[in-house]
């Protein structure tokens, strides 16, 4: 009981310190700056058409300026993959951006920085396959990503949203009957894979939760949101017809473009693939083996929007 006990303390602290003024007020947001994976990347399009980033901004009506990209991490000192992370690409090329004049537009007030990382840092090639700097664990990767906030405000930045991993365990490369696929062709056994990924999952979240209901009350006049992505997404899953709504049988299971690889094959061939069409598509709620579909993108992005203009609490948490 002792770390609820203590999530209690500290959150009673937080809101106490906070309570006049927890979260933006509605109207306030105008800009929404974006970083993180592929989940986030609005050129990269996992999802096979347009990203939340893009649907937040017009449902929103706000500036958008991306910087996230597929493939990262939070670093490539704990995760070393070959695409460009968070500390080592996007805030650098950030702040380049902001330094010779280009992001002027941004006021403190009437802007939200936004990140979404955490699945390849858990992932393939990196923890679960244990690729990552000898000793690196998910604190590390975890602590990393709060980091980006006490890094942004340094910079100035006040309005933060800081979005969960998802349950990875449920999505086709990660569920325990997954086949070999376009992320992964080698031997392995699924259910083991599965239940080490709902330990990465819910371990890093609640590490995440802990350290910025600690970390928020120290950062004076800053707005920190929690958005629950874990359990937004627990939900679709648990209860799609909530959020579906192609045309053809509900699926959370499978995928829009789903590829069949041979154990072993190269993961650059192109796979047996079956793909859904038009307003079939509507009906996943993954776009791949690892991707959300667009119609789930589109539900992301109007709980975002909607947390931001204060019209719901209902996944995000605001520290502060
Ligand atoms: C990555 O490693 C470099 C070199 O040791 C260090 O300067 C930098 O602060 C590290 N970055 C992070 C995010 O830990
Ligand atoms: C500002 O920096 C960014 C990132 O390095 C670069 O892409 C852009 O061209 C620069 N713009 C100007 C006006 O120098
Ligand atoms: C896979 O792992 C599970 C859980 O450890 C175990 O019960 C099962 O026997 C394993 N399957 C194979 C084929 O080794
Ligand atoms: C599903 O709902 C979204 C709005 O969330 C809408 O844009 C889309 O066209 C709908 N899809 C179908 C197939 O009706
Ligand atoms: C879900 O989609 C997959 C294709 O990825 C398909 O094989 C499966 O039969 C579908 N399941 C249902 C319940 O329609
Ligand atoms: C796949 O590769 C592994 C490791 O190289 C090997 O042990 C296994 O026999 C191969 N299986 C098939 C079906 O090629």
């Amino acid at each position: 009981m002792l770390p609820q006990l203590l999530a209690v303390t500290v959150l009673a602290k937080a809101v106490a310190l906070s309570a006049f003024a927890a979260g933006p007020a509605p109207g306030q947001i105008k800009n929404l700056v974006t970083f993180g994976d592929s989940y986030t990347d609005v050129d990269g399009h996992a999802d096979g058409g347009i990203m939340w980033p893009v649907f937040a901004s017009e449902d929103g009506n706000f500036g958008l300026f991306p910087f996230a990209k597929s493939g990262a991490t939070c670093s490539n000192n704990l995760t070393d993959r070959p695409f460009p992370s968070v500390f080592e690409s996007q805030l650098p090329t950030y702040f380049a951006e902001k330094a010779n004049g280009s992001l002027t537009a941004l006021k403190p007030e009437d802007t939200i920085y936004t990140l979404w990382i955490g699945t390849n840092d858990v992932g393939v090639g990196a923890l679960l396959t244990g690729h990552q700097t000898p000793g690196v664990t998910v604190v590390d990767t975890v602590t990393c990503a709060v980091n980006w906030v006490q890094t942004m405000y340094n910079s100035g930045a006040r309005n933060f949203i800081f979005q969960n991993m998802i349950p990875l365990e449920t999505t086709p490369l990660y569920s325990a009957d997954s086949y070999p696929n376009r992320y992964w062709t080698a031997q392995r056994n699924t259910t083991e894979w599965s239940v080490f990924m709902k330990e990465l999952t819910t371990s890093g979240n609640a590490i995440a939760r802990l350290e910025l209901q600690l970390l928020a009350p120290t950062l004076h006049g800053a707005h920190i949101g929690f958005f629950d992505s874990h359990s937004l997404f627990a939900d679709m899953f648990a209860r799609p017809q909530l959020y579906l709504n192609g045309t053809a049988p509900l699926n959370v299971t499978g995928a829009v473009h789903s590829c069949v690889f041979q154990l072993n094959e190269s993961t650059g061939d192109p796979g047996v693939c079956t793909d859904a069409t038009g307003t079939d598509q509507d009906s996943f709620l993954w776009y791949d083996e690892l991707h959300p579909s667009v119609q789930a993108e589109r539900v992301v992005a109007k709980e975002i929007s909607d947390a931001i203009h204060r019209r719901s609490e209902k996944w995000i948490t605001w520290l502060s």
